[in-house]
């Protein structure tokens, strides 16, 4: 699956562009400011419906502009596809696939699957778990029909327990959602932790490229001890949970624990490693959903030479070749990313103050 023609209205910086990528690497080059990440941006907000900068929509549209438009044609196994997006100031969003009008912005995830790598992709590996169970998610979502509707009861009946111990509620009475409760969070967590099986066998491999000599083991924390039952460890655990007003273990506390040896990965990598840990975890992801369902991811690389040396950079745009996806790299000096390919990238692209030419 890729874009095979992208056009971008009053996004950020961006008051019209319109390109045709190619299905391989694409290279968006320009100085500081000019635009690149709002381009990936703008791709990941049309198959996202939100931005991975910024929490507020609403900053994405350009300042001279009551609403942004973003639309595509995609190239699938099936056929072509049309989705456009336009979104207003109001917050209101409009998403229509092939004509027809859509409601749920997971059609949009199912339909274009992508994978972000910035140079905050670190956060991933610092942060607090929000970010790593984002990531588990992803592949989970992608890769079991089952789980978008599992995780979605799991925090519908999260929120109605929560409330009910805000309210001082009897557990008597909580024990019926209780119920509910453990059945749901059972379901997501078999998903997960299925999914994270597979991701392992593939990342050991990419690892192995990237971080030869470099141990690093990936495990599932479920969100709860799972040596107790979790129906008895909810009714052991409700005086607690009622004193703090919330929940205090399930699948909404799961994660993903990265370690080498016995040290958390911040502590035992440089940053260019960690950089190349989180591309590592991205690429395993493409290439499970390759395998499982057959469909290609789109990555967005920006700045992808900062941090890497030459060496890393080679092997990073060669993995990202091998995953057979539509690739955006951005990076400010084009022969950055030029010299380190085997082969010229298959459509290079000039960003200048918002302006988007195509490199002949
Ligand atoms: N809502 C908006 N309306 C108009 N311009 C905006 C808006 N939001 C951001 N900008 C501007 O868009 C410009 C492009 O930003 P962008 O981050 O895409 O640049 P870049 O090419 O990635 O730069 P760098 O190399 O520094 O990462 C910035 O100068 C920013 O001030
Ligand atoms: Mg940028």
């Amino acid at each position: 699956m890729s874009l095979v023609r992208l056009n971008i209205e009053s996004f950020r910086n961006i008051q019209l562009a319109q390109l045709s990528p190619g299905a391989g690497i694409n290279l968006i080059y320009g100085q500081n400011g000019s635009g690149k990440t709002s381009i990936l941006e703008a791709i990941y907000f049309l198959g996202m419906g939100r931005s991975f900068r910024s929490h507020l929509s609403q900053r994405v549209i350009n300042n001279e502009h009551e609403q942004l438009t973003l639309f595509a044609n995609l190239a699938l196994p099936r056929g072509e596809s049309k989705i456009g997006l336009r979104r207003y100031r109001s917050g209101e969003t409009e998403v229509k696939i092939d004509g027809e009008k859509v409601k749920r912005l997971s059609t949009l995830a199912e339909t274009l699957p992508i994978q972000v790598i910035t140079p905050e992709s670190f956060s991933l590996l610092f942060e607090g778990p929000k970010s790593r169970r984002q990531f588990i998610d992803w592949g989970a979502f992608h890769s079991d029909p089952q789980f978008y509707v599992a995780w979605m009861n799991v925090r519908r009946v999260l929120k109605q327990r929560n409330q009910l111990l805000k309210n001082n509620t009897p557990y008597s009475h909580i024990q019926y959602w209780d119920r509910e409760f453990v059945r749901y969070s059972e379901q997501v967590t078999e998903i997960r932790n299925r999914y994270v099986d597979s991701l392992n066998e593939l990342l050991k491999g990419i690892i192995g490229e990237f971080l030869p000599r470099v141990d690093v083991k990936v495990s599932f924390t479920r969100g709860w001890d799972s040596k107790t039952e979790f129906a008895q460890l909810l009714e052991s655990q409700y005086p607690r949970d009622l004193a703090t007003g919330h929940t205090v273990s399930g699948p909404h506390k799961a994660d993903l624990r990265l370690r080498v040896g016995s040290l958390p990965v911040q502590d035992a990598l440089s940053r260019g490693q960690l950089k190349l840990l989180v591309c590592a975890l991205r690429i395993a992801q493409g290439k499970l959903l390759k395998q499982q369902i057959d469909k290609n991811s789109i990555y967005l690389v920006d700045d992808l030479p900062s941090e890497l040396d030459a060496q890393h950079r080679q092997l990073l745009l060669k993995q990202l070749a091998e995953t057979g996806a539509q690739v955006f790299v951005t990076a400010i000096e084009p022969a950055a990313i030029v010299d380190s390919l085997h082969t010229p990238p298959d459509r290079m692209f000039q960003v200048e103050q918002g302006r988007v030419t195509v490199i002949e």
